[in-house]
C-alpha cells in the first residue's frame, strides 16, 4: 500500500507549488487513453507506424521499457504515463533538445505519442541491471540529499516532488528509483546546460543549477540503486479508469 505516503508528498509537493513559484503552463494533460491503446503503443515501439527509419522504440528502450544502460537509454517501463507523453511533446517542440529523441518524436502523431506512453507505462514487470557500483560515502551523501536537500544551496529534497525512494508522483513527477545513473546525472546537466527546459515551472533547471557535480554524481548514483517493488504509484480509481475512460479512436481526429 503506497497510499499513505503518495498523499504525503503530494501534500509537500503542492506546498512547495504554493510557495511563489509560477507556472508556466508548458505541460499538456493528455486524453485518457482508451482500451486499444496498448496494442496501438505495441505497434509504434516495434515501429509498425513508424515514419522514423531506425525510430523503433524497441531497439533502444527494449519491448519490455527495460531500457539499456550501457547505450545511455533510459528505463521506460511503469514510467507516469502523463510524464512519458509529456517528454515526447517536449522532444517535437524542441523544448527538449536529444539528436537522437528529437527527430523521433517529431515523426510521432499525437495519437501515436499518447498510445506509446500509455503502453510504457503499463509494464510493471521489467527487469532491472545491476546496481552502479559506488562507494559508501557518496550514495550515503545522495540519500541525504534525496530526503533533506541543500539548505545553504536552495536544493529542496527530491522527496517533495519524487515521492518516497523515488517512485515517483503522477501525473507530474517522474520516477527516478532503478533509472540509470549515467542518463539520471546526464539529465541534470542538460537542466544545467539549458539543453532541457519545459517542466513547466523550471524547478529542475533551477535545482540543477544549484548543484555540485558531486552533489549530482552521488544522488543520481542513490538513486539508482534502488530497486522499490513497484515506481509508479497506483492511483487507485484514477488508476484503474485509465483504460476504460477517453473517446474512442474513431473520435479523434489523426494527427492532432
Ligand atoms: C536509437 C535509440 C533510441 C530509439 C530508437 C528511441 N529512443 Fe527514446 N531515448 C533514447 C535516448 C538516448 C534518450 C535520452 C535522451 C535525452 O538525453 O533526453 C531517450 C529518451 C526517451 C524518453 C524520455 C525518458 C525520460 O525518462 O524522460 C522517452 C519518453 C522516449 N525516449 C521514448 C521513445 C519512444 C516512444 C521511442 C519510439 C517511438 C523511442 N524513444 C525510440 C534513445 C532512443
Ligand atoms: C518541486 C518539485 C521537484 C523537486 C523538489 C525535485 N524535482 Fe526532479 N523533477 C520535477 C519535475 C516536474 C520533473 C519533470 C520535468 C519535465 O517534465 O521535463 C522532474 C524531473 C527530474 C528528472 C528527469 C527524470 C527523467 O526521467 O528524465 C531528474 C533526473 C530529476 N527530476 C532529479 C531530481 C533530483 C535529484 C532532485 C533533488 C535534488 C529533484 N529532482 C527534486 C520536480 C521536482
Amino acid at each position: 500500500m503506497r497510499t499513505l505516503p503518495t498523499i504525503c508528498s503530494a501534500a509537500a509537493a503542492l506546498t512547495v507549488v504554493a510557495g511563489g513559484i509560477t507556472a508556466t503552463a508548458q505541460d499538456v494533460a493528455p486524453d485518457l487513453p482508451d482500451t486499444g491503446a496498448i496494442q496501438r503503443g505495441r505497434a509504434v515501439v516495434v515501429g509498425a507506424q513508424s515514419r522514423q527509419v531506425g525510430g523503433e522504440c524497441f531497439k533502444c528502450h527494449g519491448m519490455d521499457g527495460a531500457g539499456d544502460a550501457a547505450g545511455g537509454y533510459p528505463r521506460l517501463a511503469d514510467q507516469v504515463y502523463e510524464y512519458l507523453y509529456d517528454s515526447l511533446r517536449d522532444y517535437a517542440s524542441g523544448v527538449r533538445r536529444s539528436d537522437i529523441m528529437t527527430p523521433i518524436a517529431e515523426a510521432l502523431t499525437e495519437d501515436e505519442m499518447r498510445d506509446v506512453s500509455f503502453y510504457y507505462a503499463a509494464i510493471e514487470d521489467a527487469p532491472y541491471g545491476a546496481p552502479p557500483e559506488a562507494d559508501g560515502h557518496l550514495l550515503q551523501q545522495g540519500a541525504v540529499i534525496a530526503a533533506v536537500g541543500a539548505d545553504e544551496q536552495g536544493v529542496q529534497a527530491c522527496v517533495n516532488c519524487h515521492g518516497p525512494e523515488g517512485v515517483g508522483l503522477p501525473p507530474t513527477y517522474p520516477f527516478l528509483a532503478g533509472q540509470d545513473a549515467g542518463y539520471l546525472a546526464d539529465q541534470l546537466e542538460a537542466w544545467r546546460t539549458g539543453r532541457r527546459h519545459g517542466d513547466g515551472f523550471a524547478i529542475m533547471e533551477h535545482i540543477a543549477k544549484a548543484m555540485t557535480q558531486t552533489q549530482i554524481r552521488a544522488v543520481s548514483l542513490y538513486y539508482a540503486s534502488l530497486r522499490p517493488d513497484r515506481v509508479t504509484p497506483e492511483r487507485g480509481a484514477t488508476g484503474a479508469g485509465m483504460v476504460a475512460v477517453g473517446r474512442d479512436a474513431a473520435g479523434r481526429e489523426a494527427g492532432r
